[in-house]
């Protein structure tokens, strides 16, 4: 696998490295070391190289603007109403960075640090200690991010974590989708998502520990479903987009969770994991603020897929144990796809 790691930027005076992997297909997948990103999916096509992902030309653009592009997320994805969550008996409050609550691991998150990098063989390694004084959440963490190529054209991110002591943990990625080779946004798209509920949110997006069926609603994309007709059934919520918490159906490993399609060019991403949630966001409030590399910033300029443990998880047992003990490791992993016509010669 041919392999590069170049400078992309600075932040802080250290750093930021573009780290990329190139596999016999002429696939290129491309990170940064700033918030373990996932920076570029390159495809082959009869009009060069195509990138299926958002993002940005340098890092002031990701910590100015920040919808969170490609990031590793951590260390628990979506939001914690008040900053507040408890591990048995014992409560913790966490720095809040949205309003009172607390979104995408707080201000001090995952997103925020240049990692430790390195590539070996098909993989991009990331690594770093959060410690609990320098990120306000419970126990010294230490986290590595794997991304793995293969020569199939499967990508892995691997999330592994090592606490010292009691804490939480629910990694994502934010990578958005936008599998146009024009300007054109993701409504003429497809979506399948292995769900048959979605969380009820309060007006702060706080789930309310209630959950909605999706048949019969602009959320059920049990089937293949056009985004531009889903998208229509939802102009008349202050959202007008999907900025959801999907709850999957159980699943076996091989069982894809959601795929996104563009219906054309046949260029398709299959995601599979073994978590039972993932929230679909389709950009709704984003503009022409937003400096992406090969598309206009605008309402559904692309859609992240974010697999996770369904977020209410952190005050309802009964969607899932966040919690890791002293000494215990986690680990995550959340597997992509990717199919397209293979370009003629
Ligand atoms: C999503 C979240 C959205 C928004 C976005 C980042 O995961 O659900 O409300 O915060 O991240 O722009």
């Amino acid at each position: 696998m041919k392999q590069n790691k170049v400078v992309f930027d600075q932040v802080a005076g250290q750093p930021v490295y573009k780290l990329s992997l190139t596999n016999a297909n002429q696939l290129t997948l491309s990170c940064l070391s700033y918030g373990a990103a996932w920076y570029e999916l390159k495809i082959p096509t009869a009009h060069g190289a195509q990138n299926l992902l958002l993002n940005f030309g340098d890092i002031g653009a990701y910590q100015k603007t920040n919808p969170y592009l490609g990031m590793t997320i951590g260390r628990v994805a979506g939001r914690i109403g008040g900053g507040q969550f408890k591990i048995g008996a014992n409560a913790y409050q966490v720095p809040t960075n949205e309003g009172d609550n607390t979104l995408h691991g707080g201000p001090h998150g995952f997103n925020t640090v240049n990692w430790e990098s390195k590539i070996s063989a098909n993989q991009i390694i990331f690594s770093h200690r959060f410690r609990s004084q320098d990120d306000g959440f419970p126990g010294n963490l230490d986290v590595t991010v794997t991304y793995t190529l293969t020569d199939d054209n499967h990508v892995y991110i691997d999330y592994q974590a090592l606490s010292d002591g009691l804490t939480v943990f629910n990694p994502t990625n934010h990578a958005y989708f936008n599998l146009n080779a024009d300007d054109r946004d993701v409504r003429n798209h497809e979506l399948y998502l292995n769900s048959p509920q979605h969380l009820a949110l309060a007006a702060d997006k706080i789930p309310t520990g209630k959950v909605i069926a999706n048949a019969g609603t602009p959320y059920d994309f049990t089937k293949m479903t056009n985004l531009d007709q889903a998208l229509a059934g939802l102009q008349d919520i202050p959202e007008k987009g999907l900025d959801d918490v999907f709850v999957l159906a159980p699943h076996q490993d091989n069982e894809p969770v959601a795929i996104l399609r563009q219906p054309e060019t046949q260029i398709s991403v299959t995601m599979y994991a073994q978590r039972n949630g993932i929230v679909a966001f389709t950009a709704n409030g984003f503009g022409p603020d937003q400096p992406y590399l090969d598309k206009t910033g605008c309402p559904y300029v692309g859609i992240a897929l974010e697999s996770q443990t369904v977020s209410n998880a952190i005050f309802d047992p009964d969607y899932g144990d966040l919690s890791m003990q002293a000494g215990e490791t986690r680990h995550e992993q959340t597997h992509y796809q990717f199919d397209f016509p293979t370009p003629s010669k």
